[in-house]
């Protein structure tokens, strides 16, 4: 089944001077995929997650989530599509950090009434998965890069949303925290089916999804489907890059 249909979408930023960030964009998810969006800085990537994500608007083209049209819903409603059918990871993790690893997992759960009880199980399950179960209770400021951002992949999945978005997820952490990160998303996608949608610019992180999808000037110049090898992959993933130029001069040398 589709979770996301894009079609002939694209996106003109006002100002002074007018820019097309996306043009003609057509992209179809189907469920449980896990899909990566690469490009050159400014090529529209952000842009491109920011309108799934409902944050943004696009200037022409239509964007179906789950069958629905994000664009006809009300403000209410809109708010609540955005809170229960779809999880979000930042480069920065954007958590709270004055609040426990717990706090922040239950924030999407608290806003919606669910009970305490469901809360503690939910959290126990999802903690365990990432293996955050020992840190429950520190603060955001009391633990690691690598732990911020399973806290925040455990807060993204808690209410089992329809499909993930991921700007940059592995952005901010070293290669080690990064491939924990990584094996944590693929674990989800595979274990929940949870369809995910992540932009980066990591070719090591990329090559933990099924698919990339290539934007260059907000048009899309190709995808490379997976298969069963992660090590080739990566490798045709880098092809793809230095072929779109940009900053992928020097990733030869990366181990997998
Ligand atoms: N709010 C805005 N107003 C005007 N132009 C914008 C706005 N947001 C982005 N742009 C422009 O649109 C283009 C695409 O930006 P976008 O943030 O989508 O790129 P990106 O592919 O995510 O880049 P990066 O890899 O650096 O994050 C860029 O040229 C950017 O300057
Ligand atoms: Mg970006």
């Amino acid at each position: 089944m589709e979770i996301l249909k894009i079609k002939n979408l694209s996106k003109v930023y006002g100002g002074k001077v007018a820019y097309k960030a996306l043009a003609d964009i057509d992209l179809t998810i189907e469920e449980g995929e896990f899909v990566g969006i690469m490009g050159p800085s400014g090529s529209g990537k952000s842009t491109l997650l920011n309108m799934v994500a409902t944050i943004d608007q696009p200037t022409s083209g239509s964007i179906m989530v789950d069958g629905k049209d994000p664009l006809r819903m009300k403000h209410n409603e809109l708010a609540l599509f955005r809170r229960r059918q779809l999880g979000f990871i930042f480069q920065d993790f954007n958590l709270l950090p004055t609040l426990t690893v717990e706090e922040n997992i239950v924030l999407p759960l608290t806003l919606d009434g669910v009970s305490v009880k469901e809360m503690d199980k939910r959290v126990a399950d999802v903690a365990e998965k990432l293996g955050i179960t020992a840190i429950l209770k520190k603060r955001i400021y009391e633990i690691s890069g690598g732990q911020a951002q399973r806290t925040a992949i455990a807060r993204a999945i808690i209410h089992n949303p329809k499909m993930v978005l991921a700007d940059e997820p592995t952005g901010n952490l070293d290669s080690k925290a990064s491939k924990a990160a990584m094996e944590m998303m693929e674990k989800v996608n595979k274990e929940d089916q949870t369809t995910m949608m992540m932009v980066t610019h990591d070719p090591i992180a990329a090559s933990y999804t099924e698919r990339v999808v290539f934007i260059k000037d907000g048009t899309l110049f190709n995808e490379i489907h997976r298969g069963d090898n992660r090590q080739a992959f990566f490798q045709k993933i880098i092809d793809v890059l230095s072929l779109l130029g940009g900053d992928s001069n020097d990733l030869s040398s990366i181990r997998v």
